[in-house]
């Protein structure tokens, strides 16, 4: 067995893209092809998303934004749900002691008010304990909705204009960037969605306007650094612009 860490291939970092966000899909397909119950895949899939995380932070990307709850996954069973709810409170007292060494800060974006408080101090804890890591972000997009962010932060803005505090003719995109979740990374310049599903369900609406797309058959848990790096590589050969020519 090969003792070293395998080194992620060399990219000029400043053609990377800075921000990468993931459609994690496949993991009930992955647990059904190997007759395991679906919780065994969401398992997988974690496992799954700290390899790429480590991987990517050590390529040199700055921001990974993962959908890992949606608004509507609360229409799964109660034994899914459950079942999604305790991997999400493990991976979360675990990513400090998993990931910080790898120096990943972790952040979560959502409405988080619907979870247990068990989850929402484990985000708060996480959150400070990895703030100054600084190799890669990783974003957990948590009982999130890219059509429910957008209403919050027009209502946001419609309170700022009622008390005097924001001009409406000053309402521009910058502003209302200002007002979503994803405040504080930059847009996605690629989207990435797995096992061959192709739609954005939902995620980062107003954001991934100008992302680039990359969907790919493989299931979420067989996701590893290999499909990272050619996703990075289909990345790298397109011609980005922004509308212009
Ligand atoms: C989609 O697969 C995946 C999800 C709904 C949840 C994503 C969760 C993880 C990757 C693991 C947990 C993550 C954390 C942060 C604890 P699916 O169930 O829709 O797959 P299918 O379409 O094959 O049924």
């Amino acid at each position: 067995m090969a003792l070293f860490k395998k080194k992620p291939k060399e990219y000029d970092k400043s053609s990377l893209p800075k921000h990468v966000a993931i459609i994690m899909d496949g993991n009930g397909r992955w647990a059904k092809k190997r007759s395991l119950p679906r919780m065994m895949g969401h398992r997988a899939g974690a496992d799954a998303l700290r390899k790429v995380s480590r991987f990517a932070g050590n390529m040199g990307i700055e921001y990974i934004t993962v959908y890992a709850f949606s608004t509507e996954n609360w229409k799964r069973s109660d034994e899914e749900v459950s079942g999604l709810m305790s991997l999400l409170l493990e991976y979360l007292k675990n990513a400090e002691k998993e990931l910080g060494a790898d120096d990943v800060r972790i952040r979560v974006i959502g409405d988080t008010s619907r979870f247990s408080d068990e989850i929402k101090e484990q985000i708060v804890r996480v959150e400070k304990l990895t703030q100054n890591n600084t190799s890669v972000t990783v974003t957990l997009a948590l009982n999130y909705g890219g059509r429910d962010e957008i209403l919050r932060a027009a209502k946001n803005i419609a309170l700022d204009v009622k008390s005097g505090l924001v001009d409406i003719n000053d309402i521009d995109e910058k502003l209302f960037s200002s007002k979503l979740y994803t405040d504080y990374m930059p847009d996605p310049d690629l989207v990435i969605r797995t096992s061959g599903e192709m739609r954005l369900s939902n995620y980062l609406l107003w954001q991934s306007s100008y992302s680039e797309f990359y969907f790919t058959p493989v299931l979420w848990p067989d996701f590893g650094e290999k499909e990272f790096t050619q996703a990075i590589d289909e990345y790298l050969s397109r011609n980005r612009r922004f509308g212009g020519r």
